[in-house]
């Protein structure tokens, strides 16, 4: 019997990206969407174009760049809203218009200040506006998790009739349990006389951690399109994750559906958007967490020696981790490198290889082998090191038991260098006062994050550091061997944003 496909639609680029900090610019976003194309999902929702000119232009440039995947522009069921977001797609192959509005009691009354029925009247006014720009129009229901269901019934019977073609029930708030998702399905399944002409999909949030559960329920109950983002990442505790919905369906053959997503893609995907928006996945995270493959105790270790699968339910190598079969190090070409590069989704050219290739063959004479998390940080570094206004030259510190930690440090900034020493109550501290006494800008470190990424004393430190200066926060990133090294190149990549923007 052939599988029912379910569509991935992604909202990385839209959902995942309101998330503080984890902000793109046009040709981050250009890259991601041309991996998640790669990838094979089938939606990709690019932004919400009447938000903000950058993320206008960014559904412009993505409609251009993309050729498969339906491209979505998010609007409310306001006319201005779909009318730009229309404009922003006219370059697209296959646009979509994804406009709606608050269901439950709480959206009518408190956040809207309207009555069940003008709410409708919204629904379907916004939906037919839609449709008159282009052909494939989604309704969202916000907050349908909390949504009377007969209502949520008629309001999706009314949209439908409308023209919509897919009709989104989100949990908003990710109150819903998988077993209440599952019947609300269910329920617009069979109460709602035209459902047949459109497709159903889910949208759930993960603040019950929850989010994959109830995607699940509600696919298994007849929901034909599954929101998601890489990692799950999104408002608040996430989104549903992509690869787990992915891995679900590949792995549980019983369930009898199946998605167009090329899962070898999906750890390098992770990786992207994880450098990308600086947002670390944590190491215990389903199918793409650093441990979700290794196994530490001895019986874990003797079993899958014996067979694989005695405790492994996937294939390492199915989503893409594949550890054995080249092991970089300083004695690897150039054809080596590039083909660890190509698997994790990269392609340069041959002046861009020649750069990053220098560039690993330094990191490799300090390191036995490198592994796929270091030549991200590589190729990091390669790209942020042509927009610099402050590069750290030079950093020296004095450290260690009954000594006073004292950092001297040699900064360019804007092409003339300055050199500063200070103290601190450790060396970080010494040299990020080093740093300030330099700018002479009072900024406020606000969160400081330092996390080892493979193994081993040789292993390199990634931080995040996030400032605040006049009330707006700006995010770093570095990465070194030398923690301290790391720490100031973060402190100077935020530091260099709040003085671009100021
Ligand atoms: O969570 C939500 O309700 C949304 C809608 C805008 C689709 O993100
Ligand atoms: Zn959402």
């Amino acid at each position: 019997m052939s599988k029912d496909k379910v569509l991935i639609f992604d909202t990385t680029l839209r959902d995942g990206e309101q998330v503080p900090g984890c902000q793109l610019n046009t040709v981050e976003k250009i890259e991601v969407a041309k991996a998640l194309e790669a990838l094979g999902v089938d939606v990709i929702e690019a932004g919400f174009p009447i938000s903000s000119p950058g993320d206008f232009n960014s559904v412009v440039e993505i409609s251009k760049a993309v050729n498969n995947p339906t491209i979505c522009a998010l609007t409310r069921a306001v006319k201005k809203d779909i009318e730009v977001a229309a404009d922003a797609l006219k370059y697209a192959k296959h646009p979509r218009i994804h406009t709606g509005i608050g269901t439950s009691h709480y959206h009518i009354v408190y956040k809207l200040k309207s009555n069940e029925e003008e709410i409708i009247e919204r629904a379907i006014e916004a939906v037919k506006y839609a449709k008159s720009f282009v052909e494939d129009v989604e309704f969202y229901a916000e907050d349908a998790g909390r949504s009377d269901n007969v209502y949520l019934a008629r309001v999706i019977e009314a949209v439908i009739a409308a023209g919509a073609t897919v009709v989104n029930i989100p949990d908003t708030t990710g109150y819903c349990i998988p077993e209440e998702y599952g019947r609300k399905i269910k329920f617009l399944k069979e109460n709602v006389k035209n459902i047949d002409k459109a497709i159903i999909s889910t949208h759930c949030h993960n603040d019950l951690g929850m989010a994959t559960a109830n995607t699940l329920a509600g696919i298994m109950n007849g929901a034909r399109q599954a929101e998601v983002t890489i990692n799950g990442i999104g408002e608040r505790a996430g989104n549903t994750s992509l690869e787990e919905i992915a891995m679900i369906l590949q792995c549980r053959k019983d369930v009898n559906l199946t998605t167009g997503i090329n899962s070898k893609k999906i750890m390098g995907t992770s990786k992207m958007v994880s450098r990308l928006m600086r947002m670390p996945v944590q190491a215990n995270k389903a199918i793409v967490g650093r441990n979700a493959f290794a196994h530490s105790s001895g019986i874990h270790q003797d079993g899958v020696l014996k067979n694989r699968e005695n405790y492994e339910i996937i294939d390492p190598q199915d989503v893409g981790i594949n550890e054995s079969s080249i092991i970089l190090t300083a004695r690897s070409g150039r054809a080596a490198l590039k083909h660890r590069l190509d698997n994790l989704g990269f392609t340069l050219s041959k002046e861009e290889l020649d750069d990053v290739y220098d560039k690993f063959l330094n990191y490799a004479d300090k390191k036995k082998d490198i592994q796929d998390d270091d030549l991200l940080i590589i190729l990091g570094e390669e790209k942020r090191s042509h927009d610099k206004n402050l590069v750290l030259k030079h950093l020296q510190v004095i450290c260690g038991k009954q000594t006073i930690p004292t950092a001297t440090l040699t900064i360019s900034y804007n092409g003339k260098d300055y050199t500063e020493s200070e103290k601190g109550v450790g060396p970080v501290d010494a040299a990020m006062n080093a740093v300030r006494k330099i700018i002479k800008e009072k900024v406020k470190l606000e969160e400081y994050l330092v996390q080892a990424i493979t193994r081993g004393s040789d292993d390199m430190g990634k931080v995040h550091i996030e400032i605040e200066y006049n009330g707006v926060h700006y995010f770093g990133f570095g990465a070194n061997y030398d923690v301290v090294t790391a720490s100031v190149e973060a402190f100077l990549d935020a530091v260099s944003k709040c003085l671009k923007a100021n």
